[in-house]
C-alpha cells in the first residue's frame, strides 16, 4: 500500500490558509485519502468553498475561520479542534503570504503582517496544539511551509525570504526538540520549488512600489510558465510527509541547486552576490 494511504487513509487534517492554494490543495488530497480535513482560512468564503468540495467528493471536511496571525485564535482553534474532532494526525502550518518591495519601501503594517503570518503563525500553530498532541501519545505529524526562499536570499523579497529563514530554523529545532522528548510527533519542513498558485496576483495594497510591482509581475509568470500543478504538489508532499522525511521539497533539483550555492557561499564567507539572470529579471 502506497505510504501516504497508509498514514492518512483516516484521523484529522488541520490545514491554515487552506482557502486557496497549496492549503486547498493538500484539503483535497488529505481528504481523498480518507481524513477528516479542517480546512481553516482566514477567509469563511473560500475555506467554505473548499470544505463543500471535499465534501461533494464524498469526503468528510469543516471549514473554520482562523487568523493565525492571532496566537489567541491559535489557542482556542486548537481547543476547539480538539474538543469537537479529537486527536489530530496531521497539522499543516500553511498559510502564508509574499511581500515585495524594497525593505524601506513597504509599510510598517504590512512588515507586521508578514512576519505575524509567516512565522508567527507557524509558531504559534505548533504552541497551540502540540501539547494535545503530546497528551494522546499518538503518532502525528507536523508539516510548516518553508520555501527555496527559506534556503536562499532575493533582494526585494527580503520581508519573505527572511520569514521562511525563520520556519525553516524553527522547523529543524522543532524536529530536534520532538526527538530530546522521544514525542512520536514527525516534523517536515515543505519546500515547495514552485507550485500554480495565485499568491503573486496580488498587490499588497494600493501605490504598491514600482520595483515591487516588476518582481511580482516576472514571478507571476514564472510561476504561470513553470510551476507545478497543485495537485501533483499537494500529492508529493503529502507522500513524503507520510513517509516521514524531513525535507519534503516538490521539486528536489531546485532545492539541490540552491543550497549548493549556499553551501558555497557559507563556506568562502564571499560577498552576497546576485545571479545574472536574477539581475536581469529585476531589470538592474
Ligand atoms: N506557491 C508556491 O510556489 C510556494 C513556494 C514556496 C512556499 N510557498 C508557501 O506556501 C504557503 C501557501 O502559499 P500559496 O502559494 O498557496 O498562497 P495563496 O495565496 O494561494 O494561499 C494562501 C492562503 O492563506 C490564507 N491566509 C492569508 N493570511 C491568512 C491569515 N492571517 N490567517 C489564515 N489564513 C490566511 C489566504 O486567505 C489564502 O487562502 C505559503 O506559506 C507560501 O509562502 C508557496
Amino acid at each position: 500500500m502506497a505510504k501516504d494511504l497508509e498514514v492518512f487513509s483516516g484521523g484529522v487534517a488541520v490545514i491554515t490558509g487552506a482557502g486557496s492554494g497549496i492549503g486547498a490543495g493538500l484539503a483535497r488530497r488529505a481528504g481523498e485519502l480518507g481524513m477528516t480535513v479542517v480546512v481553516s482560512d482566514i477567509s469563511e468564503t473560500r475555506a467554505e468553498a473548499v470544505a463543500e468540495e471535499i465534501r461533494a467528493k464524498g469526503g468528510k471536511a469543516e471549514a473554520l475561520v482562523v487568523d493565525v496571525a492571532q496566537p489567541a485564535a491559535l489557542d482556542r482553534f486548537a481547543a476547539l479542534v480538539n474538543e469537537r474532532f479529537g486527536d489530530v494526525r496531521l497539522l499543516i502550518n500553511n498559510a502564508g503570504i509574499e511581500t515585495l518591495g524594497y525593505v524601506w519601501e513597504i509599510p510598517a503594517a504590512r512588515w507586521e503582517a508578514t512576519l505575524n503570518i509567516n512565522i508567527h503563525g507557524v509558531v504559534h500553530g505548533v504552541r497551540a496544539f502540540v501539547p494535545y498532541m503530546l497528551k494522546s501519545g499518538k503518532p502525528a505529524w507536523i508539516g510548516n511551509l518553508s520555501s527555496i526562499g527559506g534556503l536562499s536570499v532575493m533582494p526585494t523579497q527580503t520581508a519573505y525570504i527572511m520569514t521562511k529563514h525563520a520556519v525553516q530554523a524553527f522547523s529543524e529545532c522543532l524536529y530536534l526538540e520532538m526527538d530530546l522528548v522521544k514525542a512520536p510527533i514527525h516534523v517536515s519542513a515543505i519546500i515547495p520549488g514552485m507550485i500554480k498558485t495565485g499568491i503573486f496576483d496580488a498587490a499588497a495594497g494600493a501605490g504598491e512600489p514600482e520595483a515591487a510591482s516588476r518582481h511580482r509581475t516576472v514571478m507571476r509568470e514564472l510561476m504561470a510558465d513553470y510551476g507545478m500543478e497543485l495537485a501533483e504538489g499537494a500529492k508529493i508532499i503529502l507522500e513524503k510527509i507520510a513517509a516521514g522525511e524531513f525535507w519534503v521539497s516538490t521539486q528536489p533539483d531546485m532545492t539541490e541547486q540552491v543550497t549548493a550555492g549556499r553551501i558555497e557561499f557559507l563556506r568562502t564567507q564571499s560577498f552576497p552576490t546576485l545571479a545574472e539572470q536574477a539581475r536581469q529579471l529585476l531589470g538592474a
